[in-house]
C-alpha cells in the first residue's frame, strides 16, 4: 500500500510526535503502538488478518493538554485519512442532528481529496507539457494541408510552410518557457463548469444515502465549452487543470481512497465523556445512551453507504478522547468500552511544559509570533525570563480561574502583544523589540492580580 511508503516504527512516531507535543509520553507510545499495530496487520497472511482488530483508544485528560492534537499529528504522519468529530454533536437517529455515519462518509470525502491530489502531483508535469503544447498550438496554429481558397498546395510547399512553422513554434517555445509570454492575452476553449449557479437543494437525508445529485445532475446536463480569454500564464494554468483532470481515473481514485479508508483511516471522536452516563448515580439519560448505541456499529464494524461506494469500518481507527471529570470510562456502555481496550491518562501540564510549548514545537507559539512580526521588518524577542513569566502566569491564572492548559498561552500572549501588534508598524519603527519579565509583569500583573478582570481578559 503506498500511503505506507514511509512506515515508521513506534519510536520513530515518538519522535516526530515530539516535535509537536510536549510531554504525554504514554499517550504517544499508545498511538505509536496503535498505529504501527496497523501496519503489522496489514503484513500479517491468511484468515487472522481480518480477525486482528483495531487498538482503539480513549485518551483522557483535562482541556487543552494535547488529547486532539496528537490524534491529528497523528493522522498526519501516517499520511491517513482523518476526521475529528464531537460527540455531543451527534443525535439518536431520527432526531435533529447529523447521525454517527457522516463521520465516515466525511472520511471518504477526505480520502477522495487526498488521493485525488496526489494524483494531480503525479501527472502534473505531463499535464504541463500538454498545456504548453496547447498554447503553442492557439499562438502559431499548425500549417493545415489546403491554402485558404481549399486548393491543395504542392507538397515542396507544403514541406517549407511546416518547416518554418516548426521553427517558430521552437523559438515561441523557448520564449514561453521564459515566461516571456506570460502577460499575452489569449483566447482558448476551457471546460465550463457544469452545474455552475445552479445549487441543488435535495430533500434532507439524501446526502445521507450516500447519494450525489451535483454529480448526477452535472452528468445529465451537455458539457459546453466556453471561449476565455486569459493572460498566457493564466491559461497555462486552467489548461494544465483540465488536462491534469483528464489524465486522472476518477473511478481508480474512488477505489483507492475507500481502500484507504477502511485501512487507515482515523476517526477522532472528542467530548465522548459528554455521552457517557454517571453523574450521582443517575444512569445515562436516553438519548446520550443512544447516540453510544449508534456508534457502537461503526467502531465495531459496519458497511456505511457513501458517494464512492460502501466503506467498512472494521479497521478504522477509532481515538476517543474526553476530560471525564464528571463521567467515567466505566459510564460508558459496556459494549462501546470494550471496543476502546486503550486508556490513556494525559497529564496537566506544568510551568515547565509551558516554557516549553511556548518555545520548542515546530509551530510553537514564539514563533508564531516572530513570524509575523518579521513580515513588518521587526524582530520580536522573548528574553529568558521573560518566557518564564509568561509560563508562571499561565500555570497562576489556570490555578486561580479555571485550567484550559496550553489554550491559556495564547490568551495570554494575545493580551500581552496586543500593544505592539497593533503598533507596528506605524507607531514602532524599532527593528527590534524586546520582552523582558518586566515587560511581562507591567502589561499583565494588574489584570492577574483582579480575579474578575482575568475571568474576561485571559
Ligand atoms: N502537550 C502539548 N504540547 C504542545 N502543545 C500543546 C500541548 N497541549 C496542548 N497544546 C496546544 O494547545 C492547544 C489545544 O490543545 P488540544 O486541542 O490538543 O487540546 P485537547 O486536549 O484536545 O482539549 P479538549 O479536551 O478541550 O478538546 C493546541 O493549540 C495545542 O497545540
Ligand atoms: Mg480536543
Amino acid at each position: 500500500m503506498d500511503n505506507n511508503r514511509k512506515e515508521l516504527t513506534p519510536t520513530q512516531i515518538v519522535i516526530e510526535l515530539d516535535q509537536y507535543i510536549i510531554g504525554q509520553t504514554e499517550a504517544k507510545r499508545a498511538v505509536a503502538i496503535a498505529l504501527r499495530n496497523r501496519w503489522r496487520r496489514q503484513q500479517v497472511a491468511g484468515v487472522l488478518k481480518d480477525e486482528i482488530m483495531p487498538n482503539n483508544i480513549i485518551l483522557i485528560g483535562p482541556t487543552g493538554v494535547g488529547k486532539t492534537e496528537i490524534s491529528r499529528r497523528l493522522a498526519k504522519l501516517a499520511n491517513a485519512p482523518f476526521v475529528k468529530v464531537e460527540a455531543s454533536k451527534f443525535t439518536e437517529i431520527g432526531y435533529v442532528g447529523r447521525d454517527v455515519e457522516s463521520m465516515i462518509r466525511d472520511l471518504a470525502d477526505y480520502a477522495v481529496n487526498m488521493v485525488k491530489m496526489e494524483k494531480t502531483a503525479e501527472v502534473q508535469a505531463k499535464a504541463e507539457a500538454l498545456a504548453e503544447e496547447k498554447i503553442l498550438d492557439i499562438l502559431i496554429p499548425p500549417i493545415k494541408r489546403a491554402n485558404s481558397q481549399g486548393e491543395e498546395v504542392s507538397e515542396d510547399e507544403v514541406n517549407s510552410e511546416v518547416y518554418k512553422n516548426q521553427k517558430t513554434r521552437e523559438w515561441m517555445r523557448v520564449k514561453l518557457k521564459a515566461g516571456e509570454l506570460d502577460d499575452k492575452l489569449v483566447e482558448f476553449d476551457a471546460a465550463s463548469q457544469t452545474a455552475v449557479g445552479m445549487q441543488v437543494l435535495g430533500p434532507l437525508g439524501l446526502d445521507d444515502m450516500g447519494i450525489n445529485i451535483q454529480e448526477i445532475m452535472g452528468n445529465l446536463m451537455p458539457k459546453k465549452k466556453k471561449k476565455r480569454k486569459t493572460t498566457v500564464s493564466d491559461a497555462r494554468q486552467i489548461i494544465a487543470q483540465e488536462e491534469a483532470q483528464k489524465l486522472i481515473d476518477m473511478d481508480a481514485v474512488q477505489r483507492e481512497a475507500i481502500e484507504r479508508v477502511e485501512n487507515s483511516g482515523i476517526v477522532v471522536i472528542d467530548e465522548i465523556d459528554k455521552v457517557a452516563g454517571g453523574g450521582k448515580g443517575q444512569g445515562p439519560d436516553v438519548s446520550r445512551e443512544g447516540v453510544q448505541r449508534d456508534l457502537l456499529p461503526i467502531v465495531e464494524g459496519t458497511n456505511v453507504n457513501t458517494k464512492y461506494g460502501v466503506v467498512k469500518t472494521d479497521h478504522v481507527l477509532f481515538i476517543a478522547s474526553g476530560a471525564f471529570h464528571v463521567s467515567k470510562p466505566s459510564d460508558l456502555i459496556p459494549e462501546l468500552q470494550g471496543r476502546f481496550p486503550i486508556r490513556v491518562e494525559l497529564k496537566s501540564l506544568t510551568e515547565a511544559d509551558f516554557i516549553q510549548i511556548l518555545t520548542t514545537p515546530q509551530n510553537a507559539l514564539l514563533k508564531q509570533y516572530s513570524a509575523l512580526l518579521e513580515t513588518e521588518g521587526v524582530n520580536l524577542e522573548f528574553t529568558k525570563d521573560g518566557i518564564k513569566e509568561v509560563a508562571r502566569i499561565a500555570t497562576e491564572v489556570n490555578s486561580q480561574v479555571e485550567n484550559i492548559g496550553a489554550r491559556r498561552l495564547h490568551t495570554i500572549l494575545t493580551t500581552l502583544l496586543d500593544d505592539i501588534l497593533f503598533d507596528v508598524p506605524d507607531k514602532i519603527p524599532a527593528k527590534k523589540v524586546k520582552i523582558n519579565a518586566k515587560a511581562v509583569k507591567d502589561k499583565l500583573d494588574i489584570i492577574v492580580k483582579d480575579r474578575d478582570l482575568s475571568k474576561y481578559i485571559l
